[in-house]
């Protein structure tokens, strides 16, 4: 079996090279000539753990290629995935299809023999449909049939969510490609993955449903994170023992600055267009959003706070800066809404982060960079954890301590337990925890 992974972003990449482990052959098309000549030099593009090694192995066998030449890697294929960005249109929130349908418009050129194009970016309901349309107007001789295959990969596992998920969701209309898709994913079959095999629109649904299903999860644990301070509950407690519920599970309540990333904000924007283009209102869509911009805010007052109500003239050390560990990816990062509130206020930023220091000097301007934490918080009057990366898990606290000139510790992950902490002299602020 042969594939052509059309779009070689992080989805395209991953979903690419773990293909590889089990199918005869993948190509990976980009049109991005820089960013497949970096590939093919071996320097990937993006920060995934495993994937340099997955992707170094399939090259040299020969079952991985990396290529501009969309026509060829098409024409070889028994599958055409899709998996091009769907970002925020700017200013309405749509999702952006216009690569989506660029990418079906020239996979239908160049078809040959019998295809299945299947849909893997993140797409409002009847994209699938639409992508047959169009691939059937522009090559009405083409024999081909279209499928929706959303992806569930997180970044930073994304390998292991791939190798095994909890569910694979396929989207088809005829037997032929069901039969296709089944093939393809039979080494996950083997090890009983669960496969949900539905309609078109269904398998997009899915998607934008599980997504919005996980904010709200997260937008709910911070409001009650918010309840929890003002009358001195624990909330690392609460989820704890709400978890143990078997019904609710103890996964994605974890209290923080609010959900961050390429997926959660883009999808529930996306998903509250999709609402209203069916004259529904999405009021839990939306109040998911609003406790999260809210959220970011309620940070920034947090490390005033914490700063005697003003943070004017304070130096703050900030401790990751990735929307969350393990990848180097800012989008949508709480950082990006908490430092630049920082800066205007007055205070002088020293930031640091094991990974996204490269992105983030794009993106965080007037603020000074470190490599480790100790140097970035000296001369400190707080320090805040803003990604609980596993190098601030186990800080040396006294060391920490030592190098800061002021001792407030604003611990906005829960990582560490206020006891520990205040031990050292340090005044300590968490998310959710009262007094
Ligand atoms: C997410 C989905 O999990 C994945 O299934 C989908 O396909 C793509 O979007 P990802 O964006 O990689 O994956 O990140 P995820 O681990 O889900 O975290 C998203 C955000 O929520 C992060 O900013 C994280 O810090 C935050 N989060 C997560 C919390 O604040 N609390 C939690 O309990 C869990």
């Amino acid at each position: 079996m042969n594939i052509a992974m059309i779009g070689t972003g992080y989805v395209g990449l991953v979903s690419g090279a773990c293909f590889s482990e089990f199918v005869d052959e993948v190509r990976c098309v980009d049109k991005d000539r820089k960013w497949i000549e970096d590939i093919n030099r071996g320097v990937l593009p993006i920060y995934e753990p495993g994937l340099d090694i997955l992707v170094n192995k399939n090259v040299e066998k020969k079952r991985l290629s990396f290529t501009t030449d969309l026509g060829a890697s098409v024409k070889e294929a028994d599958i055409v995935f899709i998996a091009v960005g769907t970002p925020s249109r700017r200013g309405d929130g749509y999702a952006d299809l216009s690569y989506v349908y660029e990418a079906a418009k020239e996979i239908a050129n160049n078809l040959e023999g019998y295809t299945v194009v299947v849909n893997k970016s993140t797409v409002p309901v009847g994209t699938a449909r639409a992508m047959k349309k169009i691939i059937k107007d522009t090559n009405p001789d083409a024999k081909f049939d279209v499928s929706s295959n959303p992806e569930f990969l997180r970044e930073g596992s994304a390998i292991n969510d791939f190798m095994r998920p909890d569910r694979v969701v396929i989207g088809v209309e005829s037997e032929r490609a069901k039969a296709f898709m089944k093939e393809l994913y039979r080494p996950l079959y083997l090890i009983e993955t669960p496969m949900v095999i539905t309609t078109l629109e269904t398998a997009e649904l899915i998607k934008y449903a599980s997504n919005a299903f996980l904010a709200t999860k997260i937008s709910f644990i911070n409001e009650i994170a918010n309840l929890c301070e003002a009358c001195g509950a624990d909330v690392q407690d609460v989820a704890k023992g709400m978890g143990l519920d078997r019904r609710i599970g103890p996964k994605f309540l974890h209290a923080g600055p609010g959900f961050g990333g390429s997926c959660f904000p883009k999808d529930m924007q996306a998903l509250i267009k999709i609402y209203q283009d069916n004259g529904i209102t999405a009021r839990i869509a939306e109040a998911v959003l609003q406790v999260n911009s809210a959220q970011r805010s309620r940070m920034v007052q947090k490390i005033n706070d914490a700063l005697d109500g003003n943070v004017h003239g304070k130096t703050i050390g900030i401790l990751g800066l990735t929307f969350k560990p393990e990848t180097n990816d800012m989008r949508e990062a709480a950082s990006l809404a908490i430092i630049p509130a920082l800066v205007e206020g007055g205070a002088k930023v020293r930031a640091t982060d094991p990974k996204g220091i490269d992105e983030a000097k794009k993106l965080l301007k007037g603020i000074e960079y470190f490599e480790d934490p100790y140097t970035t918080c000296k001369g400190a009057d707080a320090v805040v954890i803003l990604t609980e990366w596993n190098e601030y898990r186990a800080l040396d606290l006294a060391r920490l301590k030592k190098s800061m000139k002021g001792k407030a510790f604003i611990d906005l992950r829960n990582v560490y337990k206020f006891q520990e902490v205040k031990k050292l002299g340090f005044s300590y602020t968490g998310v959710g925890i009262g007094a």
